[in-house]
């Protein structure tokens, strides 16, 4: 039977914050992707708690946690993982985290490297924004505090799922939506103007001893198979795999192709 999963808080930098938590074991945190929550990662979690203790907060902002005020930048959501491995006794995880969610990782890298027994960097990537990207975020998070976060469905959805989620999957489609437009305006704003000032973490790949696993769907338009490709070329051993029939959200969509190149992954440590 899978352990049951459990909704804890806990506090860093004066937030409270939330987070599931499921199985026993070797712990893996798992960082979400924008503008999404811990709920995201449900079947990753059904598929590792029988060996593995996960840890999924929400970031600051989404979910059940409160919103940072003003600019939510990766070296905060990097502190507020170190608070939630503390508040859990946990030294050491396998970080894990998905687009936003592997800037994250990378910044956690860069500040807590010691506590990192494994990393998986998924549709992600370690460049900063250029000019017009981070216009385009502070003109979103503008848009997001007047109208709710739904104004991000026309334009996000056909980028965050692939052309064969896009055409074939209408129920990952209807379960991103709802997401998106539940996701807190404030928080979103936040997170946005994080990620538009967030630095160029390409440095930190060399520096990064940990074993990694690099994962990325073949339709990802947003951090296209490029940057993953580059990331496994600059983090020395790293292991690449590329899921065919997936874009962005490539846990979203092929959850059991991806669950079992995390399994395999987390095996061989
Ligand atoms: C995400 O999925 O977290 C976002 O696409 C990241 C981004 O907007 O750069």
């Amino acid at each position: 039977m899978t352990p049951p999963v459990q909704l804890h808080t806990f506090s860093s930098r004066g937030l409270r914050l939330a987070y599931h938590e499921a199985g026993k074991g070797p712990a893996v945190l798992l960082l979400h992707a924008f503008p999404l929550s811990k709920s995201m990662w449900e079947t990753q979690i059904a598929a590792l708690a029988g060996s593995y203790r996960c840890l999924a907060p929400d970031l600051s902002g989404f979910g059940d946690s409160e919103p940072t005020d003003g600019i939510y930048s990766m070296e905060d959501m990097a502190a507020d993982a170190a608070a939630l491995l503390d508040h859990c006794g946990v030294e050491q995880a396998v970080v894990c985290g998905l687009s936003m969610g592997g800037y994250a990782a990378l910044a956690f890298c860069e500040s807590h490297a010691p506590r990192v027994r494994a990393l998986v960097l998924a549709d992600t990537r370690a460049g900063a924004d250029d000019e017009a990207g981070r216009a385009r975020r502070h003109a979103q998070a503008a848009e997001v505090l007047e109208g709710g976060s739904a104004v991000l469905i026309p334009g996000l959805v056909p980028k965050l799922l692939g052309a064969t989620s896009l055409s074939g999957r209408p129920d990952v489609r209807e379960r991103l939506e709802t997401y998106i437009a539940d996701a807190p305006p404030e928080g979103v704003a936040a997170a946005l103007r994080g990620m538009a000032a967030r630095r160029d973490r390409t440095p930190v790949l060399a520096r990064i001893t940990a074993p990694t696993l690099v994962l990325v769907g073949e339709e990802d338009v947003i951090t296209p198979l490029e940057e993953s490709r580059r990331l496994h070329q600059e983090i020395a051993g790293s292991e690449l795999t590329v899921l065919t029939g997936a874009g962005h959200l490539s846990n979203l969509e092929r959850p059991d192709a991806w669950n079992a190149a995390l399994a395999g992954f987390l095996e061989r440590l």
